[in-house]
């Protein structure tokens, strides 16, 4: 699965690992570039608090069946983030709070998955403001983050656009976290369905694809309409604030 198609980012700042969750090759940030360029992404990542909500809300994900929501889902919304910024020339600092939107998106769910856009901001408020975060920066973070779910959510910022289209491209069979095939619901068989994802601005920065490859073994592209249209329709609207077109092309066929 090719989940980094960042072609136009500096591979220099990036190093290749295998990562044994997730069974893939993964694009990571290298640490010196992380600390330098992205500090407060850098000092978030090593709050164990903020670690703790991440992990624990996707303990509460697995419990009520739901798909991964955890380190893994959230490296990919942050890697996303920062490739589709970094591509259309945002500077280190926009790319930083997108990071740590990023990284703290989804900890809401801890509380409830309903409405867990706002009550992870509010979560996510109350770290930074421990952090001694300016008030500035809090707010670009906590807006993105309460914007991300296509139940409420709206692209806000370019970081919020950002967030929601790396957010809700992540679709992919390591999401799966039912073990039983035989007790899958309609989530789990789209995305185990999905065995390849890639996001891709193009050289003119006028268009941003979604390439899905579905293996219709396991889920039909209507189940996928089914699930996801309400946020292909919310990455259309976050693409537009970008200035891009959005197009999504499941297994070579061109769907919007
Ligand atoms: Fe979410
Ligand atoms: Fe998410």
């Amino acid at each position: 699965m090719n989940i980094f198609s960042g072609k136009s980012c500096n591979r220099n700042l990036w190093s290749l690992t295998f990562d044994r969750s997730e069974g893939l090759q993964v694009w990571r940030m290298k640490k010196e570039d992380k600390e330098e360029r992205f500090p407060l992404y850098d000092q978030v990542k090593h709050f164990e608090d903020a670690r703790t909500y991440v992990k624990c809300q996707n303990q509460a994900m697995k419990a009520l069946g739901f798909t991964e929501h955890g380190l893994a889902h959230v490296g990919i919304v942050e890697e996303r983030s920062r490739y589709i910024l970094e591509t259309l020339g945002d500077d280190d600092h926009t790319v930083d709070l997108a990071l740590t939107a990023a990284y703290l998106h989804d900890i809401g769910n801890i509380v409830n998955r309903s409405e867990h856009s706002q009550s992870g901001a509010l979560m996510a408020f109350q770290l930074l403001n421990d952090l001694n975060v300016p008030a500035a920066d809090i707010a670009q973070i906590i807006c993105a983050i309460g914007n991300h779910d296509e139940g409420n959510g709206v692209p806000v910022s370019r970081i919020s656009a950002a967030l929601i289209i790396a957010d809700k491209s992540d679709v992919r069979r390591s999401r799966v976290q039912q073990e039983n095939e035989s007790q899958f619901d309609i989530h789990d068989r789209v995305n185990f369905s999905a065995t390849d994802s890639e996001i891709k601005i193009n050289k003119e920065h006028s268009g941003i694809k979604l390439k899905l490859h579905i293996d219709t073994r396991y889920g039909e592209i209507g189940e996928y309409f089914e699930i996801f249209m309400d946020r292909m329709l919310l990455c259309k609207r976050a693409a537009n604030f970008l200035g891009l077109t959005f197009h999504l092309i499941i297994n070579e066929t061109s769907l919007m």
